[in-house]
């Protein structure tokens, strides 16, 4: 059992990253739903969250069989980060996690995100803040440090456990190779190991088969997983890294109809959570990973992200399972998309 203040989580938890536009609530209950153990919501903003913005406000929704949850927050200001932590609380949710990972520009520029990973003393400041504000346990997810150079979560652990975090979650790459590169999962080792660390130590980065789960836990340690892009449009990557886990085999993997079945489900939630207009767009970025394999996919696939009426949506997706039913898809490893190619530094 892993455990978050108090919080309770099976042996090495599978963890839904926090993902911007990408982890709303209706993707959270289809990763919930197929073995996730615990979701993180996308990163909200504490200057928003304080000035009331109905988009920020929204972020906080939380759908009952998605939990346990953590509101993720990030913030440059420890007044305001604390006062958003406090707004936090009241909506309930299990955890609250601080961004102290997201590489890009305008968020660093406020000194928040990976920003304060060049200024540790303002990064433990912002969580002493945090932890002092709320009732809940909080949590932190930071990459290895600013840049090749400075490579310093080994630091940043202790001192962060020390100020009172009750769990702490490493993308192992830097502030400045965005998604560059591979990334490298031995510091994160270090930091479990490192005997002054007692709260859990989680991993995160590539994570894209039942196989790698199982070979990095072995190999790194680490208390459990995070992942982030090989979940979206595959929410069943939890459970066969579950089953794999505890049998050393692969299950069967999602049939067609499975995948038309969630796929759907997502959409009637998104329609109805975010309205017809933000619920079609939102479900874009899903439906590559949903329907990946299937032969002659790419024009249905096309008309899936151009079309703006559901029910139409809903038609294709129809035509797909009369079309497919039965096919059994090969599987391939899935593929990590650089969402941040072309971000300036
Ligand atoms: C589209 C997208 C949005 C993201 N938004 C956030 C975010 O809001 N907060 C955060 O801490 N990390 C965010 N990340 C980073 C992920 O949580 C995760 O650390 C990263 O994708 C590496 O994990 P993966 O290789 O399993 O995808 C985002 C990543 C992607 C791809």
């Amino acid at each position: 059992m892993v455990q978050i203040g108090n919080i309770q989580l099976p042996d090495f938890p599978l963890l839904l990253a926090p993902m911007e536009d990408v982890s709303d609530p209706p993707f959270r209950v289809v990763c919930k739903a197929n073995g996730a153990d615990l979701v993180f919501t996308e990163f909200i903003s504490s200057e928003g969250l304080i000035r009331d913005a109905i988009r920020c406000r929204r972020k906080l929704d939380i759908f009952e069989e998605e939990r346990p949850t953590g509101i993720q927050l990030f913030g440059g200001d420890e007044a305001r980060l604390a006062l958003a932590a406090k707004i936090v609380d009241v909506t309930q949710p299990e955890l609250l996690d601080i961004n102290f990972g997201c590489p890009v520009k305008g968020i660093v520029a406020q000194g928040a995100g990976s920003g304060v990973l060049r200024d540790v003393p303002l990064m433990v400041r912002l969580t002493e803040a945090c932890v002092k504000s709320t009732s809940l346990p909080v949590t932190v997810k930071t990459r290895l440090g600013w840049d090749d150079a400075s490579k310093n979560i080994e630091e940043v652990a202790e001192r962060l456990q020390d100020v009172g975090i009750k769990a702490l979650t490493i993308h192992g790459r830097t502030r400045c190779q965005l998604y560059k590169g591979e990334a490298d999962w031995s510091l994160i080792a270090k930091v479990k190991n490192n005997p002054r660390i007692h709260i859990p130590v989680f991993g995160n980065g590539d994570i894209n088969s039942a196989q790698k789960a199982l070979e990095y836990k072995n190999r790194y340690g680490v208390d459990g997983i995070m992942i982030g892009r090989a979940a979206i449009g595959y929410p069943w990557i939890f459970r066969e890294i579950r089953h794999y886990l505890q049998t050393g085999e692969m299950g069967a993997p999602p049939t067609v109809r499975e995948r038309i079945t969630v796929c759907k489900e997502q959409l009637r939630k998104s329609l109805q959570w975010k309205g017809p207009v933000a619920g079609v767009y939102s479900m874009r970025k899903q439906y590559f990973q949903y329907l990946k394999g299937l032969p002659g996919i790419k024009d249905y696939r096309s008309r899936l992200v151009t079309l703006t009426s559901p029910d139409e949506i809903n038609n294709v997706l129809d035509e797909i399972l009369l079309r497919y039913e039965g096919f059994e898809i090969e599987r391939a490893p899935i593929e990590l998309v650089n969402y941040h190619e072309n971000c300036p530094l």
